[in-house]
């Protein structure tokens, strides 16, 4: 990704929002919300500041970050697809969906397009198993999902 996210400005606001927490009880997930918000992802440089600042080791942070999908450790794109496979919606086809996306948007499960604009997840079951197979765009939920139903999904974003 050529954006650098590196900048004095985000490590500042970072240790804005260190300071804030620093101290408080459970003060690892909110600094964790804010680095994703402000880097748009918590790479190891990120957790490295974090983890120095808070004196907890790397290691609990990277636990973190990897176990809660809402973590990324590279940026994002415009749009996160999730698409869910749990039981019912991989009996019901989710992985079909799964391909006609990644040769749509020319996007990998865990990566990003080449342009920035599409991210793809496989997330586990959303409870939503009632529209089983299920798909999400950031905040927007689809299901009851055919793969025919992909492009036109895609081309609203
Ligand atoms: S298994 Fe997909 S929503 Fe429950």
């Amino acid at each position: 990704m050529a954006k650098n996210i590196f900048t004095q400005e985000n490590f500042a606001k970072l240790d804005e929002v260190i300071a804030e927490h620093k101290g408080q009880k459970g003060a690892l997930m909110p600094i964790l919300h804010e680095a994703q918000k402000i880097f748009g992802c918590v790479p190891l440089e990120v957790q490295k500041r974090i983890s120095e600042a808070l004196n907890m080791p790397m290691a609990e942070i990277y636990g973190v970050v990897t176990f809660y999908t809402q973590f990324t450790l590279e940026p994002k794109g415009d749009y996160v697809i999730g698409v869910c496979l749990g039981t019912a919606c991989y009996v019901k086809g989710a992985q079909k969906i799964i391909d006609k996306i990644k040769e749509l948007a020319k996007v990998e499960v865990d990566g990003t397009s080449a342009d920035g604009k599409f991210s793809l997840v496989a997330t586990r079951c959303i409870g939503a198993c009632g529209l089983a197979p299920v798909l999400t765009v950031n905040e927007d939920v689809y299901g009851r999902l055919v793969e025919s139903d992909v492009p036109g999904i895609l081309a609203k974003y």
